[in-house]
């Protein structure tokens, strides 16, 4: 990588764009102009490559779903996301998210059991004790309290840790070494020693559920799967380090985002107060509205193949940006408002699409609709403790979010 730019290569704008404008909640300004004025434009990466950024909405589900992208980021021209993923390319273990057809479908049926909606319908009652639970404590104190360390991270983290059988004791040990393999200014070894050390310990927690299986995935994943030879141990550990780690990270950014968007639209929380059948469809639009994937998907083409009227060469890296897709004024009415009662939010591509689209999202699903439907009903005079102004915004991650969020009710 170079430091000195030529002009050609400064008039490439580098991706990730910096967020930036007056609401926190909106894709960066100059990311929103090059939506409207193209569909699929060429951007600079962190190391100097080159890659295909596609912004609409129709034009991401079809290219996301044709054969001819690979996921692999073994394969010259991926546009790796940090250093880290493109240090570790060799022959490490990939996880599902980094593996193609016929191979991603044999790995991905091993999970899909356990993430079926009966199952995850079957797991909300614990889900709404774990939430009484986290606010019940909050509420025994005066305030103000944190959101994000008292509520946003310790539900979707109780909740993976008990579906893995991870003791959430141990939270603090890998929150802390997901943080790192989620912030995009983390250096490769870094990040690779987070990815080692989560590695070991998931390891040894594989090793006990073999000697000693609970009811838990972990213990299903090691009987089902690694004793029979269908997963070797090493990608075992890399699964189980995409699960607790996608488990959480994501789903507490947008609780706490969630909660923050409410609180900025006092009559739209009003309203779910009064009609929580309102929740799920809120949801939906808050999963839209916030998009909390904003690296997008990283793809790399195999062949030659068009997308929105361009021709993207076999070996060239695309990003498919779900923060704009959620955007497209092709698709949503206004989308820059947020709007619990809007009836296009099914289009949004919050969860990704095609066959990679998220495992994970009824579990997200029952989690923030949970979590929202209670905070609103049992804390009905929720308020910032803090402007928004002085709020630290996750822009840096790979998963937006917000640092810390003091409220008092
Ligand atoms: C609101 C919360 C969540 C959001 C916004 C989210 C978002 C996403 C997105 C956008 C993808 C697709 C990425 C791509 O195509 O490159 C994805 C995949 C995935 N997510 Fe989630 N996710 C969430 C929660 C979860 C949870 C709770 C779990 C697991 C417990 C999970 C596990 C996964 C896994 C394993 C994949 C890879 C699937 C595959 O490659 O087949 N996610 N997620």
């Amino acid at each position: 990588m170079t430091d000195v730019l030529t002009e050609q290569e400064e008039a490439v704008p580098f991706y990730p764009m910096e967020r930036g404008g007056s609401c926190p909640f909106d894709p960066a300004n100059q990311l929103a102009a090059l939506a409207e004025e193209q569909p699929i434009t060429k951007v600079r990466l962190w190391n100097g490559n080159h890659a295909w950024l596609v912004t609409r909405n129709a034009d991401l589900r079809a290219a996301i779903s044709d054969r001819r992208l690979s996921c692999d980021p073994r394969l010259p021209g991926f546009p790796h996301v940090t250093a880290f993923v493109e240090t570790r390319r060799g022959d490490a273990p990939r996880t599902l998210i980094e593996m193609d057809f016929p191979e991603h479908t044999t790995y991905r049926r091993m999970l899909t059991k356990d993430f079926l909606y009966k199952r995850v319908e079957a797991m909300r009652p614990r889900i709404q004790e774990i939430v009484d639970g986290l606010i019940d404590r909050m509420l025994e104190s005066t305030g103000p309290v944190d959101l994000v360390a008292e509520f946003a991270l310790p539900v979707p983290s109780l909740v993976i840790c008990e579906l893995l059988g991870v003791p959430y004791d141990d939270h603090e040990f890998f929150q802390i070494r997901s943080n790192v393999l989620f912030a995009r200014d983390a250096t490769a070894e870094q990040a690779m020693k987070a990815f080692q050390e989560l590695a070991v310990y998931l390891g040894g927690m594989m090793q006990k559920k073999a000697a000693q299986p609970g009811d838990d995935l972990t213990s299903r994943l090691v009987a089902e799967q690694l004793t029979t030879g269908a997963i070797g141990p090493d990608s075992l550990v890399a699964m189980l380090i995409l699960l607790l780690t996608a488990g959480h990270e994501t789903t507490a950014n947008m609780i706490s985002l969630s909660a923050l968007t409410l609180l900025q639209h006092p009559e739209q929380m009003a309203q779910l107060r009064d009609k929580p059948e309102m929740v799920p469809d809120a949801v939906e639009e808050l999963l839209r509205y916030l998009t909390v994937a904003q690296s997008g998907a990283r793809r790399v083409a195999t062949e030659d193949i068009e997308i929105g009227g361009h021709l993207v060469k076999a070996g060239e890296g695309v990003i498919l940006a779900f923060d704009t897709a959620n955007r497209d004024t092709s698709v949503f009415a206004e989308p820059e408002v947020f709007d619990i009662h809007r009836d296009d939010t099914g289009q949004h591509v919050a969860f990704g699409f095609g066959s990679h689209q998220c495992v994970g999202q009824q579990l997200a699903r029952a989690e923030l609709q949970i979590a929202v439907r209670t905070l609103v009903q049992r804390v009905p005079t929720l308020r910032l403790a803090q402007s928004v102004d002085s709020l630290q915004f996750r822009k840096d991650m790979a998963v937006y979010g917000v640092q810390e969020l003091p409220v008092s009710w």
